[in-house]
């Protein structure tokens, strides 16, 4: 039995030389470790991280350098269901890319990640973090894209990610964070894409310097608290595609800047505080799909320009204060497809003839101005699939196409001149006879009422 122990010494230090797992290996054992047992169980993919191995290298998720360092760690979407994520991870000094997207991770983000300087890819996203943004993750200089956007992050953007200079992706978005946007993010040149919204508690203007970032395709703030007004310097976003600022406190009017940002496809500012008109320059957005700007404080008239805004697919102005004619022009939009909103505005005068070219829209919204005249244009929206009308004061015949024989009198509620037609040009005979009876008591006892208004005047 004396003899025994020193062999078996003897054989596990043999045993650990030759199979020794490398540190690497070692660092992503905590991982395993944390994570819960039904996680481990459930997890097909933790069951092939074997640690009697040499290298990780052949690990589920994980890949090498030929070097055999692990430069990949990609688990998303896979339930880990860790309470934190093991510090430990921060000695993988090659990692290149660390995705843990969807795996299910709540606790803080751990500040010793800003060793991990080969970093070119960061994200955590969809998971319950929480806590601050280390602002020692503003050493990652090589990071690429950096993704904590869906989680309980709490406490400012920290200003020191402008240190990010090769950063491509910044999505910060649905968390809790507060403060305001750092200004000194428009010194990340490279950047694409910068996300900030569903975040309640962010506050401050928009800083003017994001101007700077020529490359960015999207800029989101929705459903923040930002305010002010949109920067003009905006105007040289030349690749921007998309600008998502809605729900948020941002006032003043529509830059006319905007009209350069030639890229643009999305431009969604529903429910701000924006006041003025709509500035002609965007007539040159030519790349413009979707114009959204209901629930703001707009007036004026609908700029005849906008019509050459020639993709525009979706053209939502209500609960605004414009007012005027809608333009001719408008219907040279034939484009337009998935809907036109002019609705809760005090929008006057008769449908353009020009709108009987709108021959692939879907939904139109005319309710709550103060329209007049014929409807028969409306006849030739042959691919309409829902029509608002009501509030106005349209009158004539209701076409007879199988559109209109169909839906319901909820879309044409409160215009007292529209009436019911059998050929859609003239007013049905029943219809006529008995509006023409009720407007011949009516007109006699005006008459009446006159004769005797006029009788008691002379008497
Ligand atoms: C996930 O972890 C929490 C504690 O952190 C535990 O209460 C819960 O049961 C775990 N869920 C599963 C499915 O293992
Ligand atoms: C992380 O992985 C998910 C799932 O494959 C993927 O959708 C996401 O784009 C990855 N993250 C980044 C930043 O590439
Ligand atoms: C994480 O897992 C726990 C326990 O299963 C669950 O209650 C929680 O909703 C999950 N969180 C996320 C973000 O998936
Ligand atoms: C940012 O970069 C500068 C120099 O590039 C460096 O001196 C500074 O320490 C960095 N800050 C952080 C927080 O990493
Ligand atoms: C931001 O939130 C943190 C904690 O979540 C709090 O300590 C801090 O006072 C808040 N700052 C502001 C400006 O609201
Ligand atoms: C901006 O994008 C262009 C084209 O993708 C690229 O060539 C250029 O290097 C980028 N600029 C910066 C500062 O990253
Ligand atoms: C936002 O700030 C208010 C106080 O300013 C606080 O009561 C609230 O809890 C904060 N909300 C979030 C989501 O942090
Ligand atoms: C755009 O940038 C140029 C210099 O690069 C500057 O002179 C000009 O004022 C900027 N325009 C706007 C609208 O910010
Ligand atoms: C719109 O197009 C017309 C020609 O169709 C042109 O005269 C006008 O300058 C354009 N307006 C804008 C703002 O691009
Ligand atoms: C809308 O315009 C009317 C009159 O033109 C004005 O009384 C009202 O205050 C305006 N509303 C807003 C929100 O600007
Ligand atoms: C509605 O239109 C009729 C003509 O069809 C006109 O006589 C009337 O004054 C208009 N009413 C309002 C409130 O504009
Ligand atoms: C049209 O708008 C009115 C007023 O907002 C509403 O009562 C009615 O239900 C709407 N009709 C349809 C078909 O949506």
């Amino acid at each position: 039995m004396a003899k025994v122990i020193p062999l078996l010494l003897f054989f596990l230090f043999f045993f650990s030389l030759a199979t020794a797992l490398s540190s690497d290996g070692e660092a992503l054992l905590s991982l395993l470790s944390a994570a819960s047992p039904s996680a481990k169980s459930s997890s097909s993919v933790l069951s092939s991280w074997n640690p009697s191995l040499q290298t990780p290298c052949s690990w589920h998720g994980i890949e090498c350098s030929p070097q055999n360092r692990v430069i990949s760690l990609s688990l998303p979407n896979t339930f880990l269901n860790l309470s934190s994520i093991p510090p430990a991870l921060s000695s993988l000094s090659s990692l290149q890319l660390l995705n843990l997207s969807s795996t299910n991770i709540s606790g803080t983000i751990p500040p010793p990640f800003g060793q991990l300087t080969n970093l070119r890819l960061l994200d955590l996203s969809s998971n319950s973090l929480s806590g601050p943004i280390p602002k020692e993750l503003s050493q990652l200089s090589a990071l690429q894209f950096l993704c904590l956007n869906f989680n309980r992050l709490s406490g400012q953007i920290p200003p020191q990610l402008a240190n990010l200079t090769s950063l491509q992706v910044l999505w910060l978005q649905d968390n809790l964070l507060n403060g305001s946007i750092p200004s000194q993010l428009g010194s990340l040149v490279s950047l694409q894409q910068l996300r900030v919204g569903g975040n309640p508690n962010l506050t401050g203007e928009i800083p003017s310097q994001l101007g700077l970032l020529t490359n960015l395709t999207i800029f989101g703030a929705a459903d923040t608290r930002v305010s002010g007004v949109i920067p003009p310097t905006f105007g040289n976003l030349s690749n921007l595609h998309t600008l998502a600022l809605y729900y948020t406190e941002v006032s003043g009017s529509i830059p006319p800047e905007i009209g350069s940002c030639l890229e643009l496809r999305n431009l969604y500012l529903p429910m701000n505080k924006l006041t003025g008109s709509i500035p002609p320059q965007l007539g040159k957005l030519q790349k413009l799909t979707s114009l959204l700007l209901w629930g703001n404080e707009l007036s004026g008239q609908i700029p005849a320009e906008l019509s050459n805004c020639s993709a525009l697919v979706e053209l939502d102005l209500s609960s605004n204060n414009f007012t005027g004619e809608i333009p001719s022009e408008i219907g040279y939009l034939t484009s337009l497809t998935i809907i036109l909103d002019l609705s809760c505005n005090s929008f006057t005068g008769e449908l353009p003839g020009s709108f009987s070219s709108l021959t692939e829209l879907q939904s139109l919204d005319l309710s709550h101005n103060k329209l007049c005249g014929r409807i028969k244009v409306l006849s030739s929206l042959t691919s309409l699939t829902t029509l608002n009308i009501s509030y106005n004061n349209f009158s004539g015949p209701i076409p007879v196409t199988p559109f209109f024989v169909t839906i319901s009198t909820n879309s044409y509620l409160e215009n007292p001149n529209l009436c019911q037609s059998i050929d859609g040009f003239t007013c049905s005979s029943r219809a006529t006879r008995k509006k023409g009876l009720k407007s011949a008591a009516l007109i006699s006892i005006i008459l009446a009422s006159s004769v005797i208004f006029v009788s008691n005047i002379k008497g």
